[in-house]
């Protein structure tokens, strides 16, 4: 019986939809088979993360309202059999997505895949509702450690409460270790404390990560941080004790004490002064 997680966020572009898709990579390489859902509903993304654009015949909508079989919309990853992709439509909106049917649909999944993964829209509005009615078993919160991100994470976690979904586990991304180290950046730590979560993993930023979304491609396929971060957390989901990493830790080396002269925030000139 397989273990399906909603991957969510306050506000967009934290990196559910490339968290998403590397984990669920990560995760076949122990011989799991993965199925990720794209629940966001005309803003789909993982069909490009996984080089997969160009194969889409039927979608998470057809197969809602039985214009077509799931295993007709679901495209097997080309270069990984055990990655499988049910992607969203890309002109629908939240509300053609009837929440009954989208359970139903993951009920008749879960006993051909260990995990399924479903990448929710951003925001608290009925697309997330959509999925949290499905029925999840676990949910992934995605945060990056700024304000703006952790007070809409706040207010994602008050609407899962409400609708009596599972405690979050939280997932701090984009983390930037000399910025920590200035005191500019909280660490996925304080992150997990301020919003009262357990943590399950910390991701650095890593040029990489962009890269591979250019290429179309996954970042695990690369050797790089971001890589080991979300291997970490791989396995962590399987059960496997690893401390979550930590990033920004105290070290006052001379080239460290260097870089962080360098990246101080340099002032310019109020505009209204030219
Ligand atoms: N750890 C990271 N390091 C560098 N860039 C990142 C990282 N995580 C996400 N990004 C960038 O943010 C973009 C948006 O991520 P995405 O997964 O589409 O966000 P969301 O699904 O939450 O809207 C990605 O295309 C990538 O360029
Ligand atoms: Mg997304």
């Amino acid at each position: 019986m397989s273990k399906c997680y909603a991957v969510a966020s306050g506000k967009g572009g934290v990196g559910k939809s490339v968290i998403t898709a590397n984990l669920a990579s990560a995760l076949t390489g122990s011989g799991s088979r993965v199925l990720i859902i794209d629940a966001d509903i005309g803003l789909r993304s993982q069909d490009v993360m996984l080089g997969l654009e160009n194969r889409i015949v039927y979608d998470l909508i057809d197969v809602s309202t039985g214009e077509c079989r799931p295993d007709q919309a679901i495209l097997p990853c080309e270069t990984n059999p055990l990655l499988h992709l049910l992607p969203a439509a890309q002109f629908d909106r939240a509300k053609a997505l009837d929440p009954k049917k989208l359970a139903r649909i993951i009920h008749s999944l879960r006993s051909s895949y260990d995990y399924i993964f479903i990448d929710c829209p951003a925001g608290i509005e009925r697309g997330l509702r959509n999925v949290l009615n499905a029925g999840v078993d676990e949910i992934l919160l995605i945060v990056s450690p700024d304000d703006v991100s952790l007070r809409s994470a706040e207010r994602t976690v008050q609407v899962i409460d409400a609708k009596k979904g599972p405690r979050p586990l939280l997932i701090v991304n984009r983390l930037d270790g000399e910025l920590i180290r200035n005191g500019e950046m909280i660490t996925a730590q304080t992150a997990s404390q301020v919003l009262d979560l357990g943590l399950l993993g910390a991701i650095p930023e890593d040029p990489v990560v962009y890269r591979s979304v250019l290429r179309h491609d996954l970042f695990v396929h690369y050797d790089c941080e971001a890589r080991n971060a979300v291997m970490r957390i791989s396995s962590r989901i399987q059960g496997h004790n690893l401390p979550v990493a930590v990033y920004g830790e105290r070290k006052h080396s001379f080239f460290r004490r260097r870089m962080k002269e360098n990246r101080r925030l340099k002032e310019v000139t109020p505009i209204d002064n030219y």
